[in-house]
């Protein structure tokens, strides 16, 4: 059976909650790990057939954990994953473009396939309170992570990526 595996960084809970709502999609349609970035390492790489990456965009770029998550993993796993496909999802106060290219980056140096455009939810928080609240994404913002995660995931089953 197909698995998708999907890795988070959420540091007030947005990004976590589209992660979820990806994976609860996913798991109607393939086998689907979720897994928090720091919990995550090359293993989970090698086992799954595809990828779901979710982070926030912390000052211009991905969160550390997530970062982190990436520099543990990119040699250990480099040329042994080629070809697989992946998406990813950022949670943003107001931008999240940077955090995007980022991980395209390095996408594209694991040679990974890109199968869905990435999707930003932008939470709109300014203030140095708003954005160390807890986050509420809200319900139409998290249909759009289910939509990615349910693609992923019929994609990896049906084998048509
Ligand atoms: C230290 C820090 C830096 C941030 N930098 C940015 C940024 O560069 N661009 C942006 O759009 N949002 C930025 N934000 C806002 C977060 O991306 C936003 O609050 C998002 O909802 C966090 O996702 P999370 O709830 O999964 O942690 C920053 C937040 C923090 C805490």
């Amino acid at each position: 059976m197909a698995q998708l595996l999907i890795v988070y960084h959420s540091r007030t809970g947005g990004s976590r909650q589209m992660a979820e709502a990806a994976a609860d999609a996913a798991r109607e349609e393939a086998e689907t790990v979720l897994k928090p970035a720091d919990q995550a390492g090359p293993e989970d790489l090698l086992r799954a057939d595809g990828f779901l990456f979710c982070a926030p965009e912390n000052l211009a770029a991905i969160s550390g954990v997530m970062k982190d998550f990436f520099d543990r993993c990119y040699y250990p796993v480099l040329g042994r994953i080629e070809g697989r496909p992946y998406a990813q999802m950022v949670c943003a106060g107001s931008d999240g473009e940077n955090a995007t290219r980022q991980i395209a980056r390095i996408a594209t140096g694991w040679r990974l396939k890109e199968v869905q455009p990435p999707l930003i939810i932008c939470t709109h928080a300014q203030s140095p309170a708003e954005i160390l609240a807890e986050k509420h994404i809200l319900a139409d913002q998290l249909e759009q992570c289910r939509e990615i995660g349910a693609a992923m995931a019929a994609g990896l089953s049906l084998r048509v990526f």
